[in-house]
């Protein structure tokens, strides 16, 4: 199937196709032309303040085309539907969507998918973000050397959200309940559910991860 062209489709080897738009470059499209949306998506952004309805709309225009063409459907008319614990769901896919700054990646896959992308933080707020993580996470973060916490912690976050998201519950659940490590490979604390880096095609300066809820 053929994404729209200004959308990049990331290599994985991972039973998953990847997305990603970049809204404040190819994609700037995305943050004029919110035509594919719902009355009720466009409601639903006039809640936010200018900047935050355009981002949240040009995610949502994003997704809509993803999934207009993997489902060979008008965009327009795609049915999403938000889930018991808040999580947007459409019945022939799954999919999830995550946002950082004006980028928007998105996930297609066979089994019920979770993730997340995001940039480095100031190393200031990933230490006070650190205090949310699981006690051993925290300890792993604070033996790293002073200028790798940042970078150590937005890695341990963006697999925390990803295992999240594919759970269903978001952040509704605590993250610091489950230790997932800030190791060379994220390890799952779930039995159904198997957590990966992404690295081929995330933006520098930004790390993001898939898992999936199989
Ligand atoms: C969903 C959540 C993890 C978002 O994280 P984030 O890093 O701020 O934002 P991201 O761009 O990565 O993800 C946002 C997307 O996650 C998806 N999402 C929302 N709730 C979700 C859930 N329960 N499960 C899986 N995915 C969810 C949506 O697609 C959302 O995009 P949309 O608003 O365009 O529909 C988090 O905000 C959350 O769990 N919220 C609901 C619970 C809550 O508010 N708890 C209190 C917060 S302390």
């Amino acid at each position: 199937m053929a994404f729209h062209p200004s959308f990049t489709e990331l290599p994985t080897d991972l039973p998953v196709t990847l997305i990603l738009a970049d809204t404040s470059a190819a994609a700037a499209w995305a943050r004029e032309d919110d035509s594919v949306l719902t009355e009720q998506e466009r409601n639903y952004a006039r809640e936010f303040g200018a900047e935050a309805a355009a981002t949240w709309s040009a995610g949502r225009v994003v997704l809509r085309h993803v999934l207009g063409s993997h489902l060979g459907q008008d965009p327009a008319t795609i049915e999403i539907r938000l889930d018991s614990a808040g999580k947007p769901r459409h019945d022939d896919c799954e999919f999830s969507v995550s946002r950082s700054r004006r980028l928007v990646l998105v996930a297609v896959a066979e089994d019920p998918v979770g993730l997340d992308i995001e940039a480095v933080p100031d190393r200031d707020v990933a230490l006070e973000a650190m205090q949310m993580l699981h006690a051993s996470e925290r300890a792993e973060l604070e033996a790293l050397p002073d200028d790798e916490v940042a970078a150590g912690f937005v890695r341990v976050w963006a697999r925390t959200e990803a295992f999240l998201k594919a759970l269903s519950t978001g952040l509704a659940r605590d993250p610091g309940l489950d230790y997932i490590g800030a190791g060379t490979r994220p390890q799952s604390p779930h039995p159904d559910v198997d957590i990966h880096d992404l690295e081929a095609g995330i933006p520098a300066g930004h790390c993001a991860a898939v898992a999936f809820n199989r």
